[in-house]
């Protein structure tokens, strides 16, 4: 993929930067990253804590048919571009990554459409880069970790974003040329969440909790879970680990 990158020192989200910019006709591949963000923002409205040292960028991107593959593609390009730094990532559903049981990074995907047609879709991505996570407050200090925690030494963010660019190219024509089966064996490979007793907020709004133990992922990416009324497939929710 051709991208176009556009660099900005600080803004409220590059997901809004992004999607003012697709509305005004950006073409496949335009690319907004901004050093810090004011309002960052991760999946159910939740805030994505943005401070200087973190790599945060939201990328325009049309003909992709189905976002819960792009989101789990996604996830395979961020933990691919981390593997090759040296990290050992693993993947939880649907959009997160984790290094050493802590989150490292966060996926954000979202559409905009007309009726059943997806027009474009902006996807964000947000590594925690260089920084100590321990000198963040909680619960950020206890659940979250950077890539320098990890390596132990400073990260070049130039690379850092040169490397994700191309996993990222790779994996949404992945994607867009519909293979499902690649992305989920991928996916699967590294797993997270597989065996572990969890809760799960379908919604997203903090009020019910599906308990169960993580069988695995579907063929149509939805996490399957036992519970005591049998395995449940879910297309969406936050899991929270007992
Ligand atoms: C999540 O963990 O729920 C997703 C986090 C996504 C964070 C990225 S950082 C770049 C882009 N801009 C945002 O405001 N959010 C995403």
């Amino acid at each position: 993929m051709d991208w176009n990158v556009e660099r900005l020192e600080h803004c409220a989200s590059t997901m809004d930067e992004a999607e003012t910019r697709a509305k005004a006709g950006a073409p496949d591949g335009t690319v907004v990253v901004s050093t810090q963000m004011e309002e960052g923002r991760g999946r159910h409205g939740r805030a994505w804590s943005s401070p200087e040292g973190g790599l945060y960028l939201s990328m325009v991107l049309r003909d992709v048919p189905n976002p819960q593959f792009l989101t789990m593609a996604l996830g395979n390009a961020v933990a691919d571009a981390l593997e090759v730094a040296g990290a050992e990532p693993r993947l939880k559903w649907v959009n997160d990554v984790f290094v050493e049981d802590r989150k490292i990074a966060g996926i954000l995907v979202e559409a905009e459409s007309t009726g059943n047609t997806i027009d474009f879709v902006v996807a964000g991505i947000g590594i925690n880069a260089n920084g100590h996570a321990s000198e963040w407050g909680t619960p950020l200090s206890e659940t979250a970790i950077t890539l320098q925690d990890v390596l132990g030494a400073d990260i070049c963010m130039e690379d850092l974003e040169a490397l994700l660019l191309d996993e990222v190219s790779r994996w949404v024509e992945v994607v867009r040329q519909g293979r499902s089966d690649e992305i989920l064996a991928a996916w699967r490979a590294r797993e997270y969440l597989v065996g572990k007793k969890i809760g799960l907020d379908p919604d997203g709004d903090l009020c019910t909790k599906v308990v169960g133990t993580v069988v695995g992922v579907d063929d149509e990416g939805r996490l399957l879970l036992e519970t005591e009324t049998g395995i449940q497939a879910f297309n969406d929710g936050s899991v929270f680990i007992s």
